[in-house]
Formats: C-alpha cells, sequence, structure tokens
C-alpha cells in the first residue's frame, strides 16, 4: 500500500503524503513512493498538482527520526541525497505544484513544502527546522531553500534557534502566500490550481522553468532563459487563440495544451 496518494480531480492532482500514524513522516519508502507518485502523473491531462498531508493535524512532521537514528555519515549523506533527488524532481516538474500545509510542516516537511512552486496554508500550520535540537542539519535542502525564500537572516535564524513558527509569521516572512481557516485550505487549493489550470499550459509551464532556471544565473543571463520561453509559445494554439480572442474582443475557448 504505497503511502503517496495520486489523485487527480479533472485537470488538478493531488499528491497526498498518507502516513497519519507518523504524522507522514518521510522515511525511504514514502519518499520512493513520491518519487513513483510523480511518475504517475498523466502530464498530458494535469496541469497542476498539490501535495498536501492525510489527516487534520500534519502537512508533514520531518523525516523519519526513527529510521535516521542509527545510521552512520555514508547513511546519512544517502538518505539525504534520496530526499534531494525527488524534491528537486518535484522543483522541476513540469507543472505547478502547490504545497497546501495543514498542521505540522517540520523539517523534512517544511522542506517538502519549500521544494513545491509556493505555499498556502491553514491557520493551525506551524513550519520550522528543528534539526539542530536533533543533533543534525536540515537533510532535504533546508539550508538552501529557506534561505533562498525567506532570506538568509530570517533562515539562519530559524535554522539556528529550531524554533517553530505559526502560520502568521511564516505569512509575514513570505514562507507562505496565503492562510486559510482550517476547513477552507483544500478547496482554496483547488480553486489557485484550477485558475492556473485555466491558463495556457505551454505558457504556464515555460513560466515556471523560466523562473526556475533563472533564479540561480546573473540577470543577464536569466533573462536568456525567459526569451527562449517567450519564444516556444508562439505559433502555439494557444498562443494564436489567446492573442486572436483578445484582437477579436471574445472570451477565448479553453487552451488546448498546444
Ligand atoms: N519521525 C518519526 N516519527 C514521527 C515524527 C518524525 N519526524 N514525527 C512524529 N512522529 C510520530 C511519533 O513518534 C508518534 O508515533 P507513536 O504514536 O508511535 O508514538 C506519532 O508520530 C505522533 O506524534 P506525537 O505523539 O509526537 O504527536 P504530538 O502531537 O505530541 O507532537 C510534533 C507533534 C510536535 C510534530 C512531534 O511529533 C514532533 O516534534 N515530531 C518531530 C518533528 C521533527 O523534529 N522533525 C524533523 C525531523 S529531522 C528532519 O526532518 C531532517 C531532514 O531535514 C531530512
Amino acid at each position: 500500500m504505497p503511502f503517496v496518494k495520486y489523485e487527480p480531480k479533472g485537470d488538478i492532482a493531488y499528491l497526498v503524503i498518507d502516513r497519519p500514524e507518523a504524522l507522514n513522516a518521510l522515511n525511504a519508502q514514502v519518499l520512493a513512493d513520491l518519487d513513483a507518485a510523480l511518475d504517475a502523473v498523466d502530464l498530458d491531462l494535469i496541469r497542476c498538482l498539490i501535495v498536501r498531508g492525510a489527516g487534520e493535524k500534519s502537512f508533514v512532521a520531518g523525516a523519519d527520526i526513527a529510521q535516521m537514528k542509527d545510521l552512520d555519515p555514508a547513511g546519512g549523506e544517502a538518505f539525504g541525497k534520496q530526499g534531494n533527488d525527488v524534491f528537486l524532481k518535484l522543483e522541476s516538474f513540469p507543472i505547478p505544484v502547490i504545497a497546501a500545509v495543514g498542521g505540522y510542516a517540520l523539517g523534512g516537511g517544511c522542506e517538502l513544502a519549500m521544494a513545491c512552486d509556493f505555499r498556502i496554508c491553514s491557520d493551525t500550520a506551524v513550519f520550522g527546522q528543528p534539526e539542530v535540537g536533533l543533533g543534525i542539519t536540515p537533510g532535504f535542502g533546508g539550508t538552501q531553500r529557506l534561505a533562498r525564500i525567506v532570506g538568509p537572516g530570517m533562515a539562519k535564524q530559524m535554522i539556528y534557534t529550531a524554533r517553530n513558527i505559526k502560520a502568521d509569521e511564516a505569512l509575514r516572512i513570505g514562507l507562505v502566500n496565503a492562510v486559510y481557516p482550517t476547513g477552507e485550505l483544500y478547496a482554496a487549493a483547488e480553486k489557485l490550481a484550477s485558475t492556473i489550470a485555466a491558463n495556457a499550459p505551454i505558457a504556464v509551464r515555460a513560466c515556471k522553468k523560466a523562473i526556475n532556471e533563472g533564479a540561480a544565473l546573473a540577470i543577464a543571463d536569466a533573462v536568456v532563459c525567459e526569451e527562449k520561453a517567450f519564444g516556444s509559445c508562439f505559433q502555439t494554439g494557444d498562443q494564436q487563440e489567446g492573442m486572436g480572442a483578445f484582437l477579436e474582443k471574445r472570451k477565448h475557448e479553453p487552451f488546448t495544451n498546444h
């Protein structure tokens, strides 16, 4: 029985981390299941993914501490690589991925959320990188992605203190884009995902690629990523229809991914 469920819903789909008995903690099998679930996504049909945790209490409460406890340095490095490999796959996944964080997003859970394109959360969400309190560093990208999202000063404070933050603070520092009352989170995630899915899929994918690839580059090189993305949209059916509809003062037909 896989720990990650792939649940398509029209042209959007959920990936549900489903190990509620351990607050959805990530062991090697959960990571392998997440990798397999990504492979199962029908990219001809699905235009946006939502990652969430099963149950009310937790998005993901971190990497599995019981599984990590007796690792040696090589084993720790290998486990870190397994997590990083699947999170990189998620980060560079062709379509947008929204993290819908209900409850705990700690350690590897915060790192999973950060590998998504952006994060929204419930008002009960708790974020943190508690690793130094366990005698380790973050292992699935936390030392790198947190600084890129909230800036090095705030990232260092969170990581060095191992202090958890609540939803309102996560919003204030830009770790999440919006906070919703518990019970409204997944409907809000679906609305966002559907809004994205209604836009021209080739253009949305090209935006994601350009933003991700340009992020690590100097601006003069980064804009070249955009030029390639921009050019790739022309003469697609969706570009012809989108611009044609504007010029003919009519609503465009649903975009087709062509
Ligand atoms: N690993 C393994 N099991 C975990 C877990 C984790 N990260 N988080 C929770 N669980 C398990 C608990 O052991 C418990 O199992 P049992 O019922 O079998 O005892 C079950 O989930 C429920 O947890 P609690 O009883 O602790 O629930 P709580 O409501 O009292 O506390 C919590 C919730 C504050 C999230 C607490 O569970 C907690 O602090 N969890 C650990 C959080 C953490 O430190 N995460 C970082 C891990 S290190 C990491 O992620 C490294 C990396 O970057 C790759």
